[in-house]
């Protein structure tokens, strides 16, 4: 019997990664025999909910449970009550500190490698830049941009944004930041944020760098907003390959960073099969005996096809 909650059921990447999990499980359940029981919660993006879910769960006797922090700084109540109980717990996509996980034997954490979206999504940028030079609007030879942010202390937000900009420069491109704007992730208020963006830096933009393809596509609605003709957008580009694929195939977006929700869903569902079932953990690879880390890849309308629906498995 495995618990989840998930910080926010609207957010599409983390609800497209359950739905992945629960295809293995039911994959798992045919492979092996075994029933697997998945009780799903949405935390509404309320910690204290997220806490009497977790204890909620070990009343229903879970023998795994699954969590999406909404806030990865404050872990501490759920560690505790795992502990008590003694209810292995995995952490995933939102990262809580090094020092938390350490807390107890049986915690884990599964995702990616933040940095590394973030020096892709930098390389694709700069790669764009130096081979279109309609992409240089003004001729300058500066790549002009503005940054769509996630959440404000999420380890995806911070961490991307710093890496791609200093790969976009390591890469051999000058950038100049004309602005910012923390958008949670999400479309509609990328969009306003953009539409601001736009009213104050006018057509001097020339990259949008989204934290993740959700923004990416609010820019895109501001852009179509705007009656700029598609030629005068700036280049646009996202991470996650969710909603942003069928940008990238249809070049409103320059490209995307595939983040594997797959990889981590069915990693997770092994991790947690394995730790209900009591079996050892030695043909997972845990890094440091807890960390399971899937790789990011870099999306182009090249290579997009193999990544659109039905084709990533
Ligand atoms: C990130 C992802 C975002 C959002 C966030 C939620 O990894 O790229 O789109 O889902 O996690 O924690």
């Amino acid at each position: 019997k495995i618990g989840i909650s998930v910080y926010d059921q609207y957010d599409t990447f983390v609800s497209e990664m359950m739905k992945d999990f629960n295809d293995y499980a039911t994959k798992k359940e045919e492979e092996t025999g075994v029933a697997i029981n998945i009780d799903t919660y949405n935390a509404s993006a309320s910690q204290s909910t997220q806490n009497s879910q977790v204890e909620n769960m070990i009343t229903e006797g879970c023998d795994v449970i699954c969590v999406n922090l909404v806030d990865r700084t404050d872990p501490t109540a759920i560690i505790d009550l795992a502990e008590k109980n003694n209810i292995p717990v995995i952490f995933f996509n939102r990262e809580l500190v090094e020092e938390d996980l350490e807390r107890w034997t049986r915690l884990y954490y599964v995702g990616a490698q933040a940095f590394e979206s973030g020096i892709m999504q930098g390389e694709l940028a700069a790669e764009a830049f130096l081979t279109d030079q309609s992409l240089d609007k003004n001729g300058d030879g500066i790549f002009q941009y503005v940054v769509l942010e996630g959440e404000a202390g999420h380890q995806d937000a911070i961490v991307r944004t710093e890496y791609s900009v200093s790969t976009m420069i390591d890469s051999g491109v000058e950038g100049e930041k004309l602005g910012y704007a923390i958008a949670n992730w999400n479309r509609a208020q990328a969009q306003t944020k953009m539409a601001q963006l736009m009213s104050q830096f006018g057509d001097s933009i020339e990259l949008v760098i989204a934290n993740n393809d959700d923004m990416a596509l609010g820019a895109i609605d501001a852009l179509k907003a705007s009656g700029l003709t598609k030629d005068e957008w700036p280049a646009v580009i996202g991470i996650d390959g969710t909603v942003g694929l069928e940008a990238v195939k249809n070049k409103e977006m320059i490209g995307t960073v595939y983040n594997d929700k797959e990889g981590q869903a069915d990693a997770m569902l092994n991790l947690a099969y394995e730790l209900s079932t009591g079996s050892d953990l030695s043909d997972l690879n845990l890094i440091d005996g807890k960390y399971i880390r899937l790789p990011y890849a870099r999306v182009t309308c090249d290579d997009v096809d193999s990544y659109m629906e039905g084709d990533t498995e």
